[in-house]
């Protein structure tokens, strides 16, 4: 491309505006760090009461840190719209849109919808970055195709690229600024440019050779997460019919220095991206290579047949203590898919209430991080975590285990425990009945 010298300048001086498509957990993030890093930066989302909530300087977007929107928000730097005509003069285009699964199959509507408001307002000297995660081609072939229809050609008019988005949301250790970028382009000249942006914003950069790779070296991290929860979820199961504790097995696989990355069992997976980030893969090894990608698929059935599991282990907890599912009382704490974290998208705990509840069981939960739920088409409100629902319950099942409960008050009051994640351990062993 003529103007990379020019345009890699402005990137140095944090002088090039920046359209960020998609105002949720990953755009908003991104935002707030490129108007932080000095970049002026435009959110551009479709969603009206998203985009008037964060110009009244509300943030509604669970998992962005609240001192991060405030920090680039007083730089006077970031600003909010729902026109894509913001889109125009500004010299990096970010695409942070969801990309869902609908009947199984990816959805990318919305990230062919984003790149349409790029390409209506792209010029020559642009750097167009996917952050959405997808499967590997998408930037290649999906994105690329859609933005020559403004008749400009990539790597010759424009820079294209492909970057991840990869932070753990509610992790202490690494944020960010300290998660490394991964970054490939559509030829070195853009996974240049591409890398010379991320450098203004975070510590490490991986340039990679490709769209392709960048795409899917995250689909790898996902999936092995996936299949690692699943090995440990399905020796839960084992364990259990063996008579053996797993938590003891997995806390002694751990303490080898090196060879073994220890995970723990639950009721399952949740969040946005572990459920539905490597059904995308499978998807596409079915489409392109014509067979399974059988070690991933298995793990989404084991993992997605955790939530019946922790019910029907529950259902056993109550039925040694003599009393029946139907009618029991069972207040389940901790709803959303991780701890300290306000987010129910896709969580397991949801689907062990509606199964209770199928039973007969009357069901009842606590969440700092959440009002109400839905469950089997009502609303169920929260609980509040007083002594007389805990004494009351006949089973205080613990599903996420967030760090403001008080385990030796929950233990002192509640006649049975369910506990998912060991966070009892050992403590109280009599009353505590452990995944
Ligand atoms: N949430 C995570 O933890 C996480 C982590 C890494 C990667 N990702 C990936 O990043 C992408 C975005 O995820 P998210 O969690 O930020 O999603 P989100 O649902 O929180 O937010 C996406 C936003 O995009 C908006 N949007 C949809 N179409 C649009 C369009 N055409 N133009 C402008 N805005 C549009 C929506 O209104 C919404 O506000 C997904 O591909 C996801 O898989 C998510």
């Amino acid at each position: 491309m003529k103007d990379t010298a020019r345009l890699r300048r402005r990137i140095l001086s944090r002088e090039a505006p920046i359209a960020v498509l998609g105002q949720g957990y990953v755009g908003l993030n991104v935002a707030c760090a490129a108007a932080q890093a000095g970049f002026p930066v435009v959110g551009v989302d479709v969603s009206e009461s998203r985009i008037a909530d964060l110009q009244g300087g509300l943030l509604t977007v669970p998992g962005v840190p609240e001192e991060e929107f405030r920090s680039a928000l007083a730089t006077g730097r970031l600003s909010f719209t729902t026109s894509s005509d913001a889109i125009e003069g500004c010299e990096i285009a970010l695409i942070c849109v969801p990309t869902p699964l609908r009947d199984q199959v990816p959805d990318l509507s919305h990230v062919e919808a984003a790149t349409k408001q790029v390409a209506d307002h792209l010029s020559r000297a642009r750097l167009v970055i996917l952050e959405s995660t997808t499967y590997p081609g998408t930037t290649d072939h999906l994105v690329r195709p859609i933005l020559e229809s403004s008749g400009l050609s990539a790597d010759r008019d424009f820079l294209l690229a492909y970057s991840p988005e990869r932070i753990d949301p509610g992790n202490e250790e690494f944020g960010f600024r300290t998660t490394p970028r991964i970054v490939g382009g559509t030829s070195p000249e853009a996974t240049g440019v591409a890398t010379v942006f991320y450098e203004q914003l975070v510590d490490k950069v991986v340039a990679l050779t490709s769209c392709r790779a960048a795409e899917l070296a995250k689909l790898l991290e996902n999936t092995f997460r996936h299949v690692n929860i699943a090995l440990v979820n399905e020796m839960a199961i084992l364990c259990q019919e063996m008579g053996i504790d797993v938590w003891e097995v997995t806390d002694a696989a751990a303490t080898k220095p090196f060879g073994f990355m220890s995970f723990s069992p639950g009721p399952g997976v949740g969040g946005h991206c572990i459920p539905l980030d490597p059904t995308y893969l499978a998807w596409q090894v079915r489409r392109e290579a014509g067979h399974q990608f059988r070690i991933l698929e298995q793990a989404e059935d084991v993992n997605a047949q955790m939530p019946a599991y922790v019910a029907s282990r529950i259902g056993e907890a109550l039925n040694d203590v003599g009393k029946p599912v139907r009618g029991a009382k069972i207040l389940i704490l901790g709803v959303t898919y991780k701890a300290d974290v306000g987010d129910l998208r896709e969580s397991p705990a949801l689907r062990v209430m509606a199964a209770l509840s199928r039973r007969g069981a009357h069901v009842a939960f606590h969440d700092p991080f959440v009002d109400a739920v839905a469950l089997n088409g009502s609303t169920v409100p929260r609980t509040e975590l007083t002594q007389r629902p805990v004494a009351s319950a006949d089973c205080v099942a613990l599903l996420t285990p967030h760090s403001a409960y008080d385990l030796e008050w929950i233990a002192e009051h509640a006649p049975l425990i369910f506990d998912a994640r060991n966070a009892f351990a050992a403590r109280h062993v009599s009353k505590v009945i452990r995944l």
